[in-house]
């Protein structure tokens, strides 16, 4: 059994539609793909499948979201989105933000990821701490990742593999510096970096390290670092249920 997702009128899939192209120009234009695609993820990382709260529901617009430490530099997303959001009243936030990750990761070069509309928007943002912390090891991935968003192993790789595109700002995370020499190129390069061990103006976080430390991460690094398509497949699939967490369920 799939998913069974809700119906939506043909007004609201015209608006994803045209909604679509117009975030593909704008994101291409101001080059914000990394940025964009932070947003879409950290709206939909908060999800906890054991509370089933949190997720892709349109709360990162709240002042209080944004305002979660993990989320700095995201209230510029969130400005640089709205007047492409005020086109389309009828579409959702949750659907916005993650139909923008989805053009994001596509204009860059990326793999197309399927969308479903319908997400509701949620009135109350999640509690602050669900998010990921970079100094963390394995088990800390794991306890995000699978036990509380209820994604896999796999899932961590692949989806790590995001930071093919963007940044570190140290006024924002305290971290800086790009994962590639291409950071505005969606690519398996994030991965052939990663096993080449540390390089001159490149960044790798401690969580990023344990992807090639840990014996059940290292060999799919080691996959996608050589077979970029098997890195676009897994990718699709993780972002596919990461940008759907808490919606439409089986
Ligand atoms: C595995 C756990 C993760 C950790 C600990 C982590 C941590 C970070 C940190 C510290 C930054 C720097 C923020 C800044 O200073 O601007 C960042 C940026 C970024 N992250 Fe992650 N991240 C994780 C997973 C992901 C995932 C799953 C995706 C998407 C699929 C992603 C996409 C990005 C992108 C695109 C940027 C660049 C943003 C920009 O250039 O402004 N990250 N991440």
């Amino acid at each position: 059994m799939g998913k069974s997702y809700p119906a939506v009128s043909e007004e609201y899939k015209a608006a994803v539609e045209k909604a679509k192209r117009k975030l593909r120009g704008f994101i291409a234009e101001k080059n914000c793909a990394p940025l964009i695609l932070r947003l879409a993820w950290h709206s939909a990382g908060t999800y906890d499948c054991q509370s089933k709260t949190g997720g892709p529901f349109g709360t990162m617009k709240l002042a209080e979201e944004l305002g979660h430490t993990a989320n700095n530099g995201l209230d510029i997303a969130v400005k640089l989105l709205q007047p492409i959001k005020d086109q389309f009243p009828i579409l959702s936030y949750g659907d916005f933000y993650q139909l923008a990750g989805v053009v994001a990761v596509e204009v860059t070069g990326g793999p197309e990821i399927p969308f479903h509309p319908g997400r509701v928007d949620k009135p109350t943002c999640p509690m602050e701490g669900r998010l990921p912390d970079a100094t963390k090891g394995a088990d800390h991935l794991r306890d995000v990742f699978v036990k509380h968003m209820g994604l896999t192993d796999k899932d961590i790789v692949a989806l790590s593999g995001g930071h093919t595109l963007g940044r570190a700002h140290k006024e924002r995370s305290g971290f800086e510096g790009p994962w590639t020499h291409n950071p505005l190129q969606f690519d398996n390069s994030y991965f052939t970096i990663l096993l080449s061990g540390e390089q001159e103006g490149i960044l790798t976080l401690p969580t990023d390290k344990v992807l090639v430390e840990d014996p059940s991460f290292r060999p799919l690094v080691e996959l996608y670092a050589k077979d970029e398509e098997a890195f676009f497949k897994d990718y699709t699939e993780a972002h596919l249920k990461l940008s759907e967490l808490g919606f439409a369920e089986e």
